[in-house]
């Protein structure tokens, strides 16, 4: 089967087309001939050596990937049979090998991809869609009526933050370049700041709950606009001793969260996408062989939504 592998770090000519054996699906697995992949910051920073390098380092060389949407060729599950299509974040935060024609994957894991989307749509809500929903639902425990601060509303993980936060009944506001206003808009926002043109914490205040998609010093600028008792959790970076003292002085909640595996949250996220409560932007689709081409884009740091690429 075709594979894209690493056989070390670095720049996005590292990702290489190859062939390597087709797996076999162990207990529990199923094997997937994979449809789509959609990739992430982690794809990208453990590329390069950061993200979760440390933890596959000594796997070389390496198929990266964690997102797929995908058909049942063969079932070693009850849980699904051969002709099913199905969809899901395989193994993270481990190792995915998404980046191939087929994938194994523990049944435990996925979900059936709803008929009324198509893989490529699938795909896209994986990683990102799995983090909002586990951040929102799972950890803040999101409730009507609570103001909550997504930051980077037009990201992967931001664009899935704001629909499911006001799917929960939350009044919401996004942070995004003036570019992607419309864009957070449409999506369910309330209201919308500039963060080019607008300190956020100037302009708003009395918030419940900030997701943070971007880190470093934003965790320290968001913790002035959360009220007493309110909470905040990073993605992309830990909470420093500092943020940390600062948010204790505040009565504020701050922590950091990783994203995992979870088939019985991608059913939710199923059934969200099935009745159009969520809908996954895709900013670029791209053939499967150009995934150096995708990675150099999402490196840019601007894209709207998700990348996905084709099998
Ligand atoms: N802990 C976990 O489990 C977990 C899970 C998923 C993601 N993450 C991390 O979370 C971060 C976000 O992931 P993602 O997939 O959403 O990334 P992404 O799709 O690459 O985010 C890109 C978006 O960020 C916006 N943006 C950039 N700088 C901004 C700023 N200062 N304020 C507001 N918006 C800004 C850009 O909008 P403009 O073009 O308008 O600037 C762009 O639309 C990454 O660091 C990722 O590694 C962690």
């Amino acid at each position: 089967m075709k594979a894209i592998i690493i056989k070390e770090f670095g720049a996005p000519s590292v990702l290489t087309l190859t062939d390597v054996e087709t797996p076999v699906a162990g207990n529990e697995e199923v094997l997937v001939e994979v449809k789509a992949v959609s990739i992430n910051p982690v794809d990208v920073k453990t590329r390069a050596g950061s993200g979760i390098a440390g933890r596959l380092k000594d796997l070389m060389p390496i198929i990266l990937g964690w997102d797929i949407s995908g058909r049942v060729v063969t079932s070693d599950s009850e849980k699904f049979k051969v002709g099913d299509d199905v969809f899901g974040m395989i193994n993270f935060p481990g190792y995915g090998k998404a980046y191939s024609t087929y994938v194994n994957v523990p049944a435990s894991q996925l979900a059936l991809k709803p008929s009324t989307i198509s893989h490529e749509e699938a795909a896209a809500a994986t990683l990102a869609a799995l983090t909002a929903y586990q951040v929102l639902v799972h950890h803040a425990k999101i409730k009507k009526g609570s103001r909550v601060l997504v930051h980077a509303g037009s990201g992967g993980v931001g664009h899935f933050g704001v629909q499911i936060a006001k799917h929960l009944g939350a009044y919401v506001i996004t942070t995004s370049s003036a570019a992607n206003k419309e864009f957070v808009m449409t999506l369910g926002a309330d209201e919308h700041i500039d963060y080019k043109s607008q300190k956020f914490e100037e302009v708003t205040s009395n918030i419940d709950f900030v997701f943070d998609t971007v880190g470093g010093e934003n965790i320290i600028r968001s913790l002035e606009v959360i009220k007493d008792g309110g909470r905040l959790i990073s993605i992309p970076t830990y909470i420093s001793e500092e943020a940390a003292r600062i948010a204790k002085s505040r009565n504020i909640t701050a922590h950091f969260e990783l994203v995992y595996s979870d088939g019985k949250d991608m059913e939710q996220i199923a059934k969200l996408l099935e009745q159009k409560i969520v809908i996954p932007h895709l900013d670029t689709v791209f053939a499967f062989e150009d995934m150096a081409k995708a990675h150099a884009l999402l490196e840019t740091g601007h894209t709207v939504g998700k990348i996905v690429l084709t099998l």
